[in-house]
């Protein structure tokens, strides 16, 4: 495996502290929602992703079955290719395609890059076992290290997948920005299939993130739990109700945390105090939703071609395939 040096636990640690402190000391409070993401927050996220509310998964889920076939024809339409996933999780959907490239006996190396090693071990594994024929790379680093190191080891054509609607994580500017930087590490032909969450019945949207059984609400305590345990804060989650919102004219769901009273948090190891008034909020995290328009419009503005839209029976979500020009 490809692996380089992960940062020191300490280093690690001081990141965490600065970032969420600088969220917390803004005038409108705030948390990195890529913090969500630990042990806990892994299980949380697998278990939302199962839940009834939760379509996304399943509509994804639903275009890698239906949609295979096509995947494959846009994909070797020149030949070899190097199928290179941004952050692939649990590799579900994504092992849809894999099985059916394998079976076809296509001609490509599946690389799945992920900052997180244990992620990549546990895929790496799985995919091994199951498909023992299949050329697998893996690449534990930084999303733009990783493909700064693969355009110089170049084999065939690149298709980049970022799914799962992961880029509804960002806000619009900010996904432009990184949809940029991706293509910077692109050439003419090479594809990249992006999955977004598309607008749609907003009582529908908002109960994927207000589920009755309290799940995502967990998921969100979590980071609260997270920087007591890691960072020695005193954050009670009791004194915190989760509170999503999604606004149909920007597409924006936007979750918070809201305190149920005046309170105060202490920060022991950074000697901070953050207070707070009564309802005050914590804004968590976005999931940005598209309209078709805004996706094509957002394609052209960087400079790619959209080859096609995938969607699933309901046109609840699309895997945009586009074309570096
Ligand atoms: C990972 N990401 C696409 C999820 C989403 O839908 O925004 C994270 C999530 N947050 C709450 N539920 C799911």
């Amino acid at each position: 495996m490809t692996v380089t040096k992960a940062p020191l636990e300490e280093e690690v640690r001081q990141t965490f502290a600065r970032e969420v402190l600088e969220g917390l000391k803004a005038d409108q409070k705030s948390l990195p929602s890529k913090y969500f993401y630990n042990e806990k927050g892994d299980r949380l996220f697998q278990q939302i992703m199962e839940m009834d509310e939760y379509y996304l998964t399943r509509s994804e889920y639903e275009i890698m079955k239906q949609g295979r076939e096509r995947f494959l024809d846009i994909f070797s339409a020149k030949g070899s290719f190097q199928l290179i996933e941004l952050g692939p999780g649990d590799g579900m959907k994504t092992k849809v395609l894999l099985e059916h490239f394998s079976k076809a006996d296509t001609d490509f190396e599946y690389m799945p890059l992920d900052i997180s090693g244990n992620v990549l071990d546990i895929l790496v594994a799985d995919v091994n076992q199951r498909y023992p024929n299949l050329k697998v790379k893996p690449l534990c680093d930084d999303y733009f290290r990783a493909l700064d190191w693969l355009s110089t080891h170049n084999k065939g054509r690149k298709v980049v997948l970022f799914m799962g609607g992961n880029i509804g994580n960002y806000e619009p500017g900010a996904a432009r920005d990184f949809l940029k930087e991706v293509s910077r590490y692109l050439v003419p032909g090479d594809l990249l299939v992006i999955g977004f969450d598309l607008k749609k019945q907003p009582s529908k949207i908002l109960a994927a993130y207000n589920d009755r059984q309290g799940i995502t609400a967990e998921f969100n305590l979590n980071l609260l739990d997270r920087m007591n345990e890691e960072l020695g804060t005193d954050f009670d989650r009791n004194n915190f109700i989760h509170y999503p919102v999604y606004n149909p004219a920007s597409g924006a769901c936007r979750s918070y945390l809201v305190s149920k009273e005046k309170q105060h948090v202490t920060f022991p190891g950074e000697d901070e105090t953050i207070p707070f008034d009564a309802w005050e909020a914590i804004y968590m995290e976005v999931s940005q939703k598209y309209s078709l328009g805004q996706i094509e419009a957002m394609a052209h503005e960087l400079g790619f071609a959209v080859h096609e839209h995938m969607f699933d029976s309901q046109k609840y979500f699309v895997d945009s395939v586009w074309e570096w020009q």
